[in-house]
């Protein structure tokens, strides 16, 4: 790890938005809905349900990393984690990923799972490091949409 004075991880909100979406084009976030569940006035209403937290992770004042980390009530889920492609190796992605394990291990939530992409290796790796195993691998992942935008 080479970069590590001044990070700091703070929550984000709806008025970081441009900057987010900035850094999910840049770090090339496989599936962005930037028409959909990721456009501002749908993350605005997700912030707002008090089950979704966006943390980001910035360096001198500029925004390097963000992820989210929502739940059911049941089991949480770890969401769109990015890092400036710029900026990747330096333990950012790992730092996030336990910050918002702590939002989750703090709203009482004891199970935390993400999904990757097959072929996504350097996300698998980093999860996988961060003592995420793999479940299942006969479970089919369906899911039903209102449109393709969503
Ligand atoms: C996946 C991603 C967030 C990793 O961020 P990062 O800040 O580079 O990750 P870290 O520096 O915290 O990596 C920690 C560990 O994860 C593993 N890892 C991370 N990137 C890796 C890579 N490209 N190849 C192999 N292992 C990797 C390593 O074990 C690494 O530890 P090490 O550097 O000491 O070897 C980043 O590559 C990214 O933004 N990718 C594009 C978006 C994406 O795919 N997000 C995940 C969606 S599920």
């Amino acid at each position: 790890m080479t970069e590590q004075q001044n990070v700091r991880i703070r929550r984000l909100d709806i008025i970081d938005y441009d900057e987010l979406i900035e850094l999910w084009k840049r770090a090339g976030l496989h599936s962005l809905k930037a028409q959909g569940r990721d456009s501002r006035a749908s993350l605005e209403k997700q912030l707002a349900s008090g089950v979704q937290t966006l943390l980001g992770l910035e360096v001198e004042g500029q925004l390097l990393g963000a992820i989210m980390a929502t739940h059911d009530s049941r089991k949480g889920w770890i969401n769109r984690l990015a890092v400036d492609p710029g900026h990747r190796r330096n333990g950012y992605g790992a730092q996030l990923i336990a910050a918002a394990e702590d939002v989750l291990h703090a709203q009482g939530i004891p199970v935390i799972a993400a999904l990757i992409v097959i072929g996504n290796a350097p996300s698998l790796a980093l999860f996988q490091k961060m003592g995420y195993v793999e479940g299942d691998p006969g479970i089919h992942y369906l899911t039903k949409r209102e449109n393709d935008k969503v």
